[in-house]
């Protein structure tokens, strides 16, 4: 008798639209696959992404960072509505706080993040416009675990769009939100499955051969 591995219980940590923790939804109403969204929690009182999760059937949380007396009384309470559900795996996702060593060292490999470019480049705000004042040809998003150190830690999947002549802001931005639609649901499954190593920077799939590279997408010139 075969039996079904048990799902990762998953939060999906947010604070505005939450186009991505849509794609992550999406992605996890498939029974098989490995992760489960347990809470979606937000740290903005009202931010659009939690009416989409409750309209999802989805727990949600909210948890204002403000008026909370500092970082860390802050993060206590959210680790511990982590803790009271149970949670394994938690994706960022357009989640705008800082974390600090602290949290980040409870979820040692089980925190994971999309950032809107091709990491280690253009860490911080602002990618879309900063890849073009570069002039940058390739431009794209990353997801990787998270580290102490802002958008660093070692990286699960990255897909690539092409910048074209006449991008703007706005238009190079709207492609690469398409890449992270695709790019996070693939390594959320990834780390949810457990086939993966990491030494250093470097993540490798341990079950080469039984599933499609998660970690790319190029783009067609
Ligand atoms: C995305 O561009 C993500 O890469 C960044 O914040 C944005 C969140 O967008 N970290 P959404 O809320 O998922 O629509």
């Amino acid at each position: 008798m075969s039996s079904t591995p048990a799902r990762r219980r998953t939060a999906i940590l947010v604070s505005g639209r939450g186009s991505n923790m849509t794609a992550l939804l999406d992605a996890a109403s498939d029974p098989d696959y490995p992760a489960e969204i347990a809470l979606v929690l937000s740290n903005r009182p009202g931010a659009p992404a939690l009416d989409k999760a409750e309209a999802a059937g989805i727990a949600t949380a909210t948890i204002d960072h403000r008026g909370k007396g500092g970082r860390q009384a802050f993060e206590e309470l959210l680790q511990g509505e982590l803790e009271a559900h149970g949670i394994e795996l938690v994706c960022l996702a357009g989640f705008m706080r800082l974390l600090t060593p602290w949290f980040v060292e409870q979820w040692t490999d089980r925190l994971i993040n999309i950032h809107p470019a091709l990491l280690p480049s253009f860490k911080g705000l602002d990618t879309h416009a900063r890849a073009l004042a570069e002039g940058c040809k390739i431009h794209g998003a990353t997801v990787h675990f998270v580290r102490a150190e802002m958008d660093a830690g070692p990286i699960i999947a990255q897909g690539a769009v092409a910048v074209a002549d006449d991008d703007t802001e706005a238009s190079l931005a709207a492609r690469v939100l398409a890449v992270e639609h695709e790019i996070y649901p693939r390594a959320l499954a990834l780390v949810a499955s457990g086939a993966f190593s990491i030494e250093g920077m470097r993540v490798a799939r341990t079950d080469r051969g039984n599933a499609e590279i998660p970690a790319l997408i190029v783009p067609s010139v």
